[in-house]
C-alpha cells in the first residue's frame, strides 16, 4: 500500500492534466466559433476526413443524399432550404449560404440578366440561387473543374427543377472563359458571380475583359473578400476606373466569422 500523500500528490499531477486537457479544449471551441481558420481547419480537415472514412462517402454525396430525402422535388427554394439546415446543424460547406444569397438574390434581381456566368458551381447552391431568379428565356452558365462536385451539382440542379435555366461547364475558367464567345455563343454577360479560388478573381476578371465578354453595364459580384479574402482583387478592381465598386459586409456562410461580397459594375 502506497503511503496517503504519495497517493494524494499522484491524483493531484492527474486532476492537473485533466484540467489542462479540459482548458485546451474549452480554447479551441472558442477559437473554432470565433475565428474562421480554426472553424474551417475543424470542419474541412479533421471532421469532414473521419466523417468521410467512417461513411465511405464524401460531405457532398450526404449533402445531396440530405436533399434527395428532404426537400420537394422541383421546388428551388426547398432544396436552398434544406442545403442551409444540412450546412448550418451538420456538416459546414462553403456554398454562399442563406446570409450573403441575400444579397446574390438583390443583386441578380436588379440586374434582371439574360445571360449569367457563375465561377466556382461546386454543389449547385448558387446556381439553384440564381436560376430561380431568372426570366423566362434567360440563362446561367456556370464553371466547375472538380468533377465529383459536378456530378453533385447536375444532379442538384435537376432535382430543383431549373436543368433548363443552367449550363454546368465542367474545366478550368482559365480555360472555359476564352471558349465563352464561339463554342458557347455568348456575346456578352450581363451578371458574373465570382466564386471559385481567390487567386482566379483577378486574372478570370482580366480575361472576361480581353475576350470582349463585359458590356457597359455588366456586373460582377465577387464572395468570400474579406474571408478567406481576396486583397489582391480589391486592390485591382477599386482602383480601376473601368469599375464602379459597392462593398456588402456579411458573414461567413453558416458562421459568425466576418466576410463580405463586391459588387463591381463595368463602366465600358
Ligand atoms: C466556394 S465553392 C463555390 C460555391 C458555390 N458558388 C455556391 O455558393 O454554392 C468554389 C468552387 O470553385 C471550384 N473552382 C475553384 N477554382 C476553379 C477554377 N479555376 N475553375 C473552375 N472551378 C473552380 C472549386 O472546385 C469549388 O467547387
Amino acid at each position: 500500500m502506497r503511503p496517503l500523500h504519495e497517493m494524494l500528490e499522484s491524483s493531484s499531477v492527474l486532476l492537473f492534466i485533466v484540467f489542462i486537457l479540459l482548458f485546451v479544449l474549452l480554447v479551441f471551441v472558442v477559437l473554432i466559433r470565433k475565428n474562421g481558420t480554426a472553424a474551417l481547419i475543424w470542419n474541412e480537415i479533421i471532421r469532414e476526413k473521419i466523417t468521410n472514412f467512417i461513411m465511405n462517402q464524401t460531405k457532398e454525396q450526404r449533402i445531396l443524399n440530405f436533399v434527395l430525402q428532404n426537400a420537394v422535388r422541383g421546388d428551388p427554394c426547398s432544396v436552398l432550404d434544406t442545403i442551409d439546415k444540412y450546412c448550418s446543424q451538420k456538416e459546414w460547406a462553403m456554398n454562399v449560404g442563406d446570409e450573403k444569397g441575400l444579397i446574390l438574390d438583390k443583386t441578380v434581381e436588379e440586374v434582371n440578366p439574360s445571360v449569367a456566368l457563375e465561377l466556382g458551381t461546386y454543389c449547385g447552391y448558387s446556381a439553384v440561387r440564381i436560376a430561380r431568379l431568372l426570366k423566362a428565356g434567360a440563362y446561367l452558365l456556370t464553371v466547375e473543374f472538380n468533377p465529383e462536385f459536378a456530378a453533385i451539382a447536375k444532379q442538384m440542379i435537376e432535382f430543383a427543377g431549373v436543368q433548363d435555366k443552367v449550363k454546368l461547364l465542367e474545366g478550368p475558367s482559365e480555360e472555359i472563359i476564352p471558349q465563352l464567345k464561339k463554342k458557347y455563343e455568348v456575346d456578352t454577360l450581363d451578371f458574373v458571380f465570382l466564386d471559385h479560388w481567390k487567386d482566379r478573381y483577378t486574372p478570370d476578371t482580366i480575361l472576361l475583359q480581353e475576350c470582349n465578354l463585359l458590356r457597359k453595364g455588366s456586373v460582377l459580384l465577387a464572395d468570400n473578400i474579406i474571408f478567406p479574402g481576396a486583397p489582391e482583387f480589391l486592390n485591382y478592381i477599386r482602383n480601376n476606373p473601368h469599375f464602379q465598386c459597392t462593398n456588402y459586409p456579411s458573414h461567413l456562410e453558416y458562421m459568425k466569422v466576418g466576410d463580405a461580397m463586391e459588387k463591381a459594375v463595368f463602366l465600358g
